[in-house]
């Protein structure tokens, strides 16, 4: 008889509920001084997101080296970042967006200036969090310094804020398809890459052909992440992917349905799973929830 296959998507909810709780602990309580700005870094964090980032780094780490407590820092981390990016990506000056995950979007419940704020905030509590020595013990230093720069490389100029920065200079420019995807792999995949990476650092890998096939495995989950995203501005429904449908449009975005028209897109999309699928096969079954979280990137419904 053959063995029950793994469920994948069980392991995803608990890895979730797990991610929520350490960030729920990390982030400063509501009671502590200053009260409102603190709600606001809570509530751009807390209460939704699908979490992928952290599924990542959890899977990579499972993919190299078990299920350590050392992945719940870099796990926080990275969605501190992503949460940060998104608070900064709704302002006014940026998307103009009203709604976030369901709710009103930071800034339209705190005003612009906490919004700000809290993003920097977040941002930088997820380099804290890499820095710390939490268990004692568990990351080295050198490794921990490699992780340090890993973030700094997917949220920098050359990564997430740079990549937002040419989504905002190329509003109504005919952007070809090497500029998107470049464009692409900055605002979204670099975080998504780093993600990958520090889950595998943090898990003591450091054999740079692993790292090498988690890599390409994330620069094709990255741009497929924001293929969906785009392709679900088109055909989502509101109240299902929980921000304003159609934005992209109304805002003169750059994407790839804008470039390629829908079916290009989804065919774009399913090549981009096979290629990230095929990059992690040789690393067996342990990159089952890997394997899992690029097919899952490329179907889900918000
Ligand atoms: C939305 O990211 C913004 C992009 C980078 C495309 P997610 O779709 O991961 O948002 P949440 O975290 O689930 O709300
Ligand atoms: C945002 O891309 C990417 C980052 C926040 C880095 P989008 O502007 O497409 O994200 P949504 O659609 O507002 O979530
Ligand atoms: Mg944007
Ligand atoms: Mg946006
Ligand atoms: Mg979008």
């Amino acid at each position: 008889m053959n063995p029950t296959p793994p469920d994948y998507q069980a392991q995803a909810q608990a890895l979730t509920a797990r991610a929520d709780a350490a960030l729920a602990a990390v982030l400063p309580a509501e009671t502590a001084d200053p009260a409102t700005f603190h709600r606001a870094m809570r509530y751009a964090v807390l209460g939704g997101g699908k979490r992928l980032r952290p599924l990542l780094v959890y899977a990579a780490g499972l993919a190299v080296d078990g299920d350590g407590a050392q992945l719940d820092a870099p796990a926080c981390a990275v969605e501190l970042i992503h949460a940060y990016s998104l608070v900064h990506d709704d302002l006014p000056a940026m998307d103009d967006d009203a709604l976030r995950r369901g709710r009103p979007t930071c800034h339209v419940v705190f005003g612009e200036a906490t919004a700000i704020l809290a993003g920097d905030a977040l941002q930088a509590l997820a380099f804290e969090l890499l820095a710390r020595d939490e268990p004692a013990g568990s990351i080295s230093a050198d490794a921990r310094l490699r992780m340090l720069a890993t973030l700094g490389q997917a949220c920098g100029s050359a990564g997430m804020a740079g990549g937002q920065a040419v989504d905002l200079d190329s509003v109504g420019q005919a952007l070809d398809l090497a500029g998107l995807e470049r464009m692409h792999a900055m605002k979204t995949g670099a975080l998504i890459r780093g993600s990958v990476r520090l889950g595998a650092l943090a898990g003591h890998c450091d054999d740079d052909v692993t790292l090498g096939a988690l890599d390409t495995y994330a620069h094709a989950v990255g741009l497929a992440f924001q293929v969906r995203d785009d392709i679900l501005d088109v055909e989502g429904a509101t109240e299902v992917i929980g921000k304003t449908a159609g934005k992209d449009a109304a805002n003169d975005k750059p994407t790839f349905p804008a470039l390629l028209g829908m079916d290009a897109s989804h065919r774009h999309l399913a090549e981009l799973i096979e290629q990230a699928r095929d990059a992690i096969a040789p690393l067996g079954k342990n990159a089952g929830l890997l394997a899992w979280l690029a097919r899952y990137t490329a179907e889900r419904k918000h």
